[in-house]
């Protein structure tokens, strides 16, 4: 068994700092404490490696996509190879199928499993009714197809991901030859849309599905859930990054290199 914090076993090395993300985040604390890249990373792999350790041998599970994830998978290789859990992933992403891989994950698709026993993921921001966005990573429309596939979804992490009300950027994925009147009919939901570019590449990002993200800026969101309805009713958009029917059979993980605090639908605020 690898070490964790959370079964008060072998001590485990520094996490590695898997936060180059180029996003932004709407860092609302509950301490006025300074953050460090460390201790962001120590907290996404305190909750990524306490999800790990709650995937049951025999299980298909979907894998999401992000940091916070690769350190679930990390944790979850070494319990495949020191325990014999036998277990086979979904990746949400490319990215998360080459990680997978490298780690000795098996993986299988949602054509094999379209039924999974339990799905992992990331999110950008988790209000207290567990709406949350979700995005950054452009993998959104696999993380939702994943997310509704499973009997429970368990969500991981840092504490800077909890927000009163989701506000600020919800990404969308929409198909390339319609994007602008996609676009146009966002506006009309109180936004400024802007088609996300690629960084080590000219042009838009382009999604795994072979779309666009159109990066939705809102001052305010009142209602996601309506929110969520009105985009996905638009003719050539694919998803939202708004998910806001996951509150139940939901767990959320956040991560804390001493303890984690995990939070169930229980804890939902109505
Ligand atoms: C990718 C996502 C990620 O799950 C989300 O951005 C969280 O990422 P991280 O764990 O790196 O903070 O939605 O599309």
């Amino acid at each position: 068994m690898t070490g964790s914090p959370f079964m008060g076993s072998k001590e485990i090395p520094p996490a590695r700092v898997l936060t180059s993300f180029n996003y932004p985040r709407h860092r609302i604390l509950s301490s006025s404490m300074a953050v460090t890249a460390e201790e962001i990373a120590s907290a996404k792999r305190a909750a990524g490696y306490l999800a790990a350790d709650m995937v049951e041998d025999g299980t298909v599970i979907g894998l999401g996509t992000g940091s916070t994830v690769f350190y679930m998978i990390e944790h979850l290789s070494g319990r495949i190879r020191e325990e014999g859990l036998s277990i086979a992933g979904v990746p949400t992403s490319y990215q998360t199928a080459m990680r997978a891989r490298e780690y000795g994950v098996p993986l299988t698709t949602l054509d094999d499993n379209p039924v999974l026993d339990l799905a992992i993921d990331g999110a950008d921001q988790i209000d207290p009714q567990f709406r949350m966005i979700k995005g950054r990573g452009a993998a959104l429309t696999r993380e939702k197809c994943v997310a509704a596939a499973a009997f429970r979804f368990v969500v991981v992490a840092d504490e800077a991901k909890i927000v009163p009300r989701l506000s600020g950027i919800v990404p969308v994925e929409t198909i390339p030859f319609a994007t602008k009147t996609a676009m146009a009919q966002l506006r009309g939901l109180s936004c400024r849309p802007f088609i996300r570019e690629a960084v080590k590449k000219d042009g838009p990002v382009i999604t795994d599905n072979g779309n666009f993200i159109v990066d939705c800026h809102f001052d305010e969101i009142a209602d996601p859930a309506a929110l969520e309805e009105a985009m996905a009713i638009i003719p050539g958009v694919v998803e939202s990054g708004l998910f806001t029917r996951f509150s139940r059979n939901t767990t959320i993980i956040i991560g804390n290199e001493k303890k984690c605090k995990v939070l169930t639908s229980a804890d939902v605020v109505p």
